[in-house]
């Protein structure tokens, strides 16, 4: 049975514009192209990379703008999306993916040289657990997009109107924000540097698809700054390399 926060569990359709993107119907993300641009220095051809988090597998048609053969290996918790992407992508022989829980280990006997993580570790509980199976499963560099600011706060955005009589939502998101010390000290625990890269948008992408493309709801712009309905969404790329 699903928990209160696993949203994606149950309800397929929770990231319906992400699956357009995965066949090409709709441009890239504005994340994907940032994400692109921090891979192309670190990547060489014959290296694996995996997509944690992966949903339909969208992030690909990017990754595949680095190298057409890339060696790339999607993982989500659902199985309805990552029987999607398979189909998407049944044509690529070095595609692979699998439906694999973050709080569990990934791949720690066969890791992948590259892996990133975008856009999930804030919905979660608590990203300590992820954060260490994910490097557990990294050989060279893991790139993390979440939301960082200098208060960490645990958010839950309630959906639908029902609570539990102790007040907790019947089904909620988290939107959860950390400082970038609690993810340096951990990271250092685990042998890894993190470093934090701004993340860069196109505010008038972001403001157009908020209306356009998802229906008045999920992230737009306000006064510059990235918003989701009472949260303001401090996203930022974590760069985390072994410590020497
Ligand atoms: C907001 S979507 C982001 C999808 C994609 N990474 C992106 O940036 O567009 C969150 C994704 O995380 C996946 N997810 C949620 N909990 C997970 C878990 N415990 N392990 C692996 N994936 C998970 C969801 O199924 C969903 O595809």
């Amino acid at each position: 049975m699903a928990k209160a926060w696993q949203i994606w569990a149950d309800e397929p359709q929770a990231e319906g514009t992400l699956v357009k993107r995965a066949k090409k119907e709709l441009p890239q993300m504005e994340s994907t192209k940032q994400l692109v641009r921090i891979l192309r220095p670190l990547y060489k051809p014959g290296m694996r990379v995996m997509d944690v988090g992966c949903n339909t597998g969208h992030y690909l048609r990017g990754i595949l703008k680095l190298d057409e053969n890339v060696r790339y290996t999607g993982v989500d918790a659902y199985a309805h999306y990552i029987n999607q992407a398979k189909k998407i992508y049944r044509d690529f022989p070095n595609v692979q993916f699998h439906v694999k829980d973050v709080f569990k280990p990934l791949f720690p006997k066969n890791p992948a040289d590259i892996t990133y993580c975008c856009n999930v570790i804030l919905h979660l509980p608590e990203f300590r657990a992820p954060l260490k199976n994910i490097l557990a499963s990294t050989t060279k560099v893991s790139i993390v997009r979440t939301l960082i600011s200098d208060r960490a706060t645990i958010v839950k955005a309630v959906e639908g109107d029902e609570f539990e009589s102790n007040g907790e939502p019947k089904r909620f998101v988290y939107q959860n924000t950390y400082t970038p010390g609690m993810v340096r000290n951990f990271a250092k625990t685990l042998g890894w540097n993190a470093e934090f890269i701004e993340d860069e948008y196109n505010p008038k992408v972001l403001a157009s698809e908020f209306g356009k493309l998802k229906a008045n709801t999920g992230t737009n712009i306000l006064g510059g700054r990235q918003v989701d309905a009472n949260i303001i969404f401090n996203w930022k790329f974590i760069r985390l390399t072994r410590r020497g």
